[in-house]
C-alpha cells in the first residue's frame, strides 16, 4: 500500500542520513619544533559525530613508516605529534591523515614535508641593548643564539624596534652565520638621546616558520651637544637711575631633538664696540633679567651639556633713544 511504501521511504532516508562519513581531512599543516616534536594539524577541527584520526608517516626518505601515537584522550583532536627518537633530520616525510567514524574511513591526500623548510626554533635571548661610547644615534644589541638550533646553519633574524613612546614598530632583517653563541648587531640611524624598545626573532635560513619574539629590551642612544636656542627679550621702561631692565628668555630651537638635554646656559653681553666691558652670567634657568645702560648692547647665549655647546644665539638690544 501507499502507507507501507511511504514508511519504507522514510526508513531508507533515515538510514541514509545516518550513514555519514567524516569530512576528508584538509589543509594539513606540519611544524618541526627542533629537537622537540613534529606536529601536524588539519581541518575540520570538530566533527558532528565522534571521529578519530590516524596519522600515517613515511620517513627516512620513504624507507620507514609509522603511525602517530595517540591515546584515547587525543584521538578526536585534529592534531598529532611525533616525538623523538624517531624524528630524523634532515629528512623528507610524507603525511596522510585518515578520519574514521562509525560509518567508515576517509583518507586525506598525501602531503610532503621537507623538515628543513618547516623547522621552528626558540626565540633568541637579548641580554643587552646599549649605546657604544662615542658613537651617536646607534644601539648595539647583544644576544644569545638559541640553544636548540641546528649548529651549522645560518640563522635569519628580524629585529624590531620603536621609541618607548611610540606604538609603531620598525624592523630590519639580517642573517648571521654560526660563529659564536653571543651575537652582536649595530642598529644605526636612530635619534640621539632616545629610549628604544627592541625585540628579536629568528629562524633557520631555509625555514618558513619564525620563532616567537624574544623578550623586549630597552636601551638609550647617546646624547648629543645641544642643537641651538631661540632667544628673545622683553624691554621694560628705564629706571630713574638710567638702568634698563631687560628680561631675556630662551628655549630649545624648534627642530631640536625632543629629548636633547641641556645642563645649563652661559650668557655674556656688552655695550656695542666695548667688548672690554663684557659681563658673563651662568644659569640653569631659561630666563634671566639684565640691567643695561642706555646704549646699544649685544647679548649672546649658549646652552651646554656633557658633550659640548650649542651654537651661539645672538640678540641686539637697541639704544634707548633709537628710533624703532
Ligand atoms: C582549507 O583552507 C582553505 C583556505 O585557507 C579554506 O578555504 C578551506 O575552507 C579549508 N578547508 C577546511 C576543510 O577547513
Ligand atoms: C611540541 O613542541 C612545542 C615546542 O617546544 C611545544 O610547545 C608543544 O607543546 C610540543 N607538543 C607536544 C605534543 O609535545
Ligand atoms: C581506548 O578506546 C578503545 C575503544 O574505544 C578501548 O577498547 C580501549 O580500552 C581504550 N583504551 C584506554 C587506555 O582507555
Ligand atoms: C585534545 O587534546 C587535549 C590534550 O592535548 C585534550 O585536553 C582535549 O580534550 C582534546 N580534545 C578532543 C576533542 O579530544
Ligand atoms: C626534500 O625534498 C625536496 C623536494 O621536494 C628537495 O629539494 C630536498 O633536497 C629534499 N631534502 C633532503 C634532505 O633530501
Ligand atoms: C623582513 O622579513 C619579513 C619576513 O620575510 C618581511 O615580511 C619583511 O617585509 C622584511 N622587512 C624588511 C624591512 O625587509
Ligand atoms: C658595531 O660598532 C662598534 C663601534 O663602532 C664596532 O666596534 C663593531 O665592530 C661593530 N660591530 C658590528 C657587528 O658591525
Ligand atoms: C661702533 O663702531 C662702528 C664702526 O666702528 C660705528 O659705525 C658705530 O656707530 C659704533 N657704535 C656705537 C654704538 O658707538
Ligand atoms: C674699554 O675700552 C675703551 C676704549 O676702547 C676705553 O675707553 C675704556 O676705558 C675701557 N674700559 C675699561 C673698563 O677698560
Ligand atoms: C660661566 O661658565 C664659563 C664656562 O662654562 C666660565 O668660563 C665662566 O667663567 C663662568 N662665568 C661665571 C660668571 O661663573
Ligand atoms: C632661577 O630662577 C629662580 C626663580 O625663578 C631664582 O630664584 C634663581 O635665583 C634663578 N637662578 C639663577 C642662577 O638665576
Amino acid at each position: 500500500t501507499m502507507w507501507t511504501r511511504a514508511l519504507w521511504m522514510l526508513l531508507l532516508l533515515c538510514k541514509f542520513s545516518l550513514a555519514v562519513l567524516p569530512a576528508k581531512p584538509e589543509n594539513i599543516s606540519c611544524v618541526f619544533y627542533y629537537e622537540e616534536n613534529f606536529t601536524c594539524t588539519w581541518s575540520p577541527e570538530k566533527e558532528a559525530s565522534y571521529t578519530w584520526y590516524k596519522v600515517k608517516r613515511t620517513y627516512s626518505y620513504g624507507y620507514k613508516s609509522d603511525i602517530c601515537p595517540t591515546d584515547n584522550s587525543t584521538r578526536g583532536n585534529a592534531s598529532c605529534s611525533f616525538l623523538p627518537p624517531t624524528i630524523t633530520n634532515p629528512d623528507n616525510y610524507t603525511i596522510q591523515v585518515e578520519a574514521q567514524n562509525a560509518d567508515g574511513i576517509i583518507k586525506s591526500d598525501i602531503t610532503h614535508w621537507n623538515l628543513d623548510a618547516i623547522m621552528k626554533i626558540e626565540p633568541p635571548e637579548i641580554f643587552s641593548a646599549k649605546s657604544v661610547l662615542g658613537i651617536k644615534r646607534m644601539l648595539q644589541i647583544k644576544w644569545k643564539r638559541p640553544v636548540l638550533a641546528p649548529l651549522s646553519s645560518t640563522l635569519k633574524y628580524t629585529l624590531r624596534f620603536r621609541t618607548v613612546n611610540s606604538a609603531h614598530w620598525m624592523e630590519v632583517n639580517f642573517t648571521k652565520e654560526d660563529i659564536d653563541r653571543d651575537e652582536t648587531y649595530n642598529l644605526t640611524g636612530l635619534q640621539a638621546f632616545t629610549e628604544y624598545v627592541v625585540a628579536l626573532r629568528c629562524a633557520p635560513a631555509e625555514s618558513m616558520f619564525w620563532s616567537g619574539w624574544s623578550q623586549e629590551k630597552v636601551g638609550t642612544t647617546e646624547e648629543e651637544a645641544p642643537y641651538g636656542l631661540d632667544l628673545w627679550r622683553v624691554l621694560r621702561p628705564a629706571k630713574f637711575d638710567g638702568r634698563r631692565p631687560v628680561q631675556l628668555m630662551w628655549k630649545k630651537a624648534s627642530g631640536a631633538p625632543v629629548l636633547e638635554k641641556a645642563l645649563g646656559y652661559n650668557i655674556w653681553y656688552f655695550p656695542e664696540n666695548y667688548t672690554n666691558l663684557t659681563e658673563t652670567v651662568n644659569t640653569t634657568n631659561q630666563t634671566h633679567e639684565l640691567y643695561l645702560g642706555g646704549k646699544t648692547h649685544w647679548v649672546y647665549v649658549i646652552s651646554y651639556n656633557s658633550l659640548g655647546e650649542s651654537p651661539v644665539a645672538t640678540l641686539r638690544i637697541p639704544a634707548i633713544d633709537e628710533k624703532l
